[in-house]
């Protein structure tokens, strides 16, 4: 850090003195000449922001992170919009523990999506829906590239997600609300789980004051990002799944259909596609059971801070018993619908490699050609990524409503009504074929 500091101060040093020299007027904090000047009068609520941080208080400003090309109006572009390797050069540890963790595959894990190429730029390098939330990792060169040649300028960094900029503040980023713009809504509802669960109930009482301030208060942090760490995982993760198969007969033979959909097994021979590849090198299964167990046994020593280990591990174990209850739930569904491919009655669409249900087209079931959606895909969809993802999502977060209505009972009521649509689809095929 030091090194990083001398310099810009030498620069800023060479700076004043060539002012000096040739202007003749002393560099005052408030000149329009300096960053801060004219920032204070252009964007005075950013200035105000930076003010407040740390990194004003300890003398960390606007060139240190944003270099000095660019020193008027018309040459704004020339600024530079600092990445992670410009905080990496002052806080190594972060940077390092961040690299490590799932977040840093937030964008490459977002692009590995076919759907990602047929949705509007402006919600994926633009910043709103998927681009948004998943600005989170190191952009490579040739990622940064792409952006830029789509017109994109922004979205360079992913430490200011929680330590928003300019204050770039510890204690925002240990607020639990740091997570709620990401975590929230559609598939994955952390933030309304945990908020209105009893962990999180407790802990907006002791914000209002009506718990003493040594309560013992689980937040998203100290259960996902212990003691500071910035590495981050989970045993199940997102898609709740893992290899190897469960011993279970029923479950691994759940998971074979589900790893079908998913695209990671050829639907025809059961042997895995270019897909396991991609998924396993962005880190989106554990691929061996310690693996898994490595996550689970940090998570049961979290809870053990406050629960018996035996009750930490009881609660757990049930979220693994209602996933394998999910899975055979979702299989079932699936093979209906696989079947109504295999017989002619769905359509292959051209963007999909076989025909068979593919979930990571999303919504855009038929591949992006929005005239081709079939309506059972879409409930078969929705019963994976909602209601699934809420029935082991609200055990974990131990959220007593999702983990029933939001969860369970929508997915038994999505089977029910693509046995009843495929039954239509059926006896609809048999008539229009004579
Ligand atoms: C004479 C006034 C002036 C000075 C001096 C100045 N800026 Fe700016 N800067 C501006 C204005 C005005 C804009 C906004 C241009 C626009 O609206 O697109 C801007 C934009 C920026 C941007 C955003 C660029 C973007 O792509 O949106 C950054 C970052 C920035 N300035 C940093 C700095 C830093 C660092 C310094 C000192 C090395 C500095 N500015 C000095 C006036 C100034
Ligand atoms: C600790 C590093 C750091 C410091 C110090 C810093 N910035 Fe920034 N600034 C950032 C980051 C990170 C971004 C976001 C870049 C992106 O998203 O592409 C940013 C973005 C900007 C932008 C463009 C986005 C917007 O919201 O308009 C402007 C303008 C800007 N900074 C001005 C300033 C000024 C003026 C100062 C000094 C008062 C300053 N910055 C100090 C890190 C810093
Ligand atoms: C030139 C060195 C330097 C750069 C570059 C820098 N920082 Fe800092 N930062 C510091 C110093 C010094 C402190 C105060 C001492 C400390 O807490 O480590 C600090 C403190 C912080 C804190 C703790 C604030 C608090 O409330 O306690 C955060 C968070 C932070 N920086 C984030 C960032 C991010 C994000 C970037 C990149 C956009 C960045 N810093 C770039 C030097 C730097
Ligand atoms: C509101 C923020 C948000 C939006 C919008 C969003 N995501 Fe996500 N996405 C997340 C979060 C948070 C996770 C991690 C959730 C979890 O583990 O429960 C995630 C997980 C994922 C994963 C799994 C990553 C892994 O390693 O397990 C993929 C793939 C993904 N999202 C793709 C997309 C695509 C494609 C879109 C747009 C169609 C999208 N996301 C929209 C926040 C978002
Ligand atoms: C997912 C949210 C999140 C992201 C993204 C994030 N941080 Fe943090 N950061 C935290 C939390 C939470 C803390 C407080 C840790 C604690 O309680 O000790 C923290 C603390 C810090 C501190 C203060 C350390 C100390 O103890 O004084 C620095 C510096 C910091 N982060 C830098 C970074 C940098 C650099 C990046 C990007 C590489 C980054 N953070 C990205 C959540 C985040
Ligand atoms: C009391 C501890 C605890 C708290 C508090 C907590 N979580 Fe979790 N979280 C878990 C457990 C346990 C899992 C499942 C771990 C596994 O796969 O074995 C989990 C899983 C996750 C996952 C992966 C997908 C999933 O939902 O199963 C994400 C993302 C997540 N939590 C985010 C959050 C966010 C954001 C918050 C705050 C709004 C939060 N968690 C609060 C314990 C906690
Ligand atoms: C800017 C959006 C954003 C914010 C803010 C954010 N996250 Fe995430 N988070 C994501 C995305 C996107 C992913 C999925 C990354 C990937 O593709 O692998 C993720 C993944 C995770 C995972 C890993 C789940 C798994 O698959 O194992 C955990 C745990 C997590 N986040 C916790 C947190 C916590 C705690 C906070 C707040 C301190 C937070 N996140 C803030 C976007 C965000
Ligand atoms: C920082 C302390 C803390 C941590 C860590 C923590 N809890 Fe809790 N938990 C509490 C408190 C306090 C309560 C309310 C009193 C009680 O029921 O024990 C609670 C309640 C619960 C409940 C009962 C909920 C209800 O609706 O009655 C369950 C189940 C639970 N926790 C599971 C877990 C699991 C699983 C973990 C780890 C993933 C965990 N907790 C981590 C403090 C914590």
């Amino acid at each position: 850090m030091k090194r990083k500091l001398w310099k810009n101060r030498f620069l800023l040093v060479a700076a004043n003195v060539f002012i000096l020299t040739f202007t003749v007027t002393p560099l005052l904090a408030d000149d329009v000449d300096t960053c801060v000047g004219c920032h204070e009068k252009s964007t005075p609520g950013q200035v105000a922001d930076w003010r407040v941080s740390k990194h004003a208080e300890e003398d960390v400003s606007c060139v240190d992170c944003h270099g000095d090309s660019h020193m008027s109006a018309e040459d704004a572009r020339l600024a530079q919009l600092p990445d992670e390797h410009v905080c990496q050069d002052c806080h190594e540890e972060q940077f390092d523990s961040f690299a490590k963790g799932k977040h840093n595959f937030g964008w490459t894990s977002l692009n590995a999506m076919p759907i990602t190429h047929v949705e509007p730029d402006e919600l994926m390098e633009g910043g709103r829906g998927c681009g948004g939330c998943h600005n989170m990792g190191i952009k490579t060169e040739a990622q940064k590239k792409e952006q830029l040649e789509k017109g994109y300028r922004y979205q360079t960094n992913s430490c200011d997600e929680c330590h928003t900029r300019h204050s770039f503040s510890k204690k925002e980023a240990q607020d639990p609300r740091a997570c709620q713009q990401c975590h929230m809504g559609y598939d994955h509802p952390q933030w309304e789980m945990w908020s209105s669960a009893k962990h999180g109930t407790r802990w907006f009482a002791k914000e209002a004051g009506r718990l003493p301030e040594g309560a013992a208060v689980p937040t998203c942090q100290t259960c996902h990002l212990p003691n500071g760490t910035h590495e981050n995982r989970t045993a199940w993760g997102f898609l709740g799944v893992r290899l190897p198969l469960p011993e279970d007969k029923q479950w691994a033979a759940d998971r074979v259909t589900i790893l079908k959909a998913l695209g990671v097994l050829n639907p025809d021979t059961g042997e895995p596609t270019d897909r396991l590849a991609l998924i396993t090198s962005v880190d989106m299964v554990r691929t061996t059971e310690e693996a898994w167990q490595t996550e689970r046994d940090k998570m049961i020593k979290t809870c053990s801070q406050c629960h018996s280990e035996t009750y930490a591990t009881t609660q757990l174990e049930m979220g693994d018993s209602m996933l394998q209850k999910a899975d055979r739930v979702l299989a079932q569904a699936i093979e209906i619908v696989a079947e109504l491919y295999k017989d002619g009655i769905i359509e292959k669409p051209e963007a999909y490699a076989f025909a068979y249900p593919d979930f990571l087209h999303f919504m855009q079931t038929g591949g992006g050609d929005i005239g081709k959606l079939s309506s059972i895909d879409q409930t078969l969809f929705e019963l994976y990524m909602k209601h699934r993802m809420r029935t082991y999502q609200g055990q974990f977060h131990v959220n007593p409503d999702y983990a029933y209505w939001y969860g369970w009972a929508m997915m038994t009521q999505g089977l029910g009504k693509i046995q009843a649509e495929a039954k239509k689809m059926r006896t609809l095929h048999e008539l229009t074929k004579n």
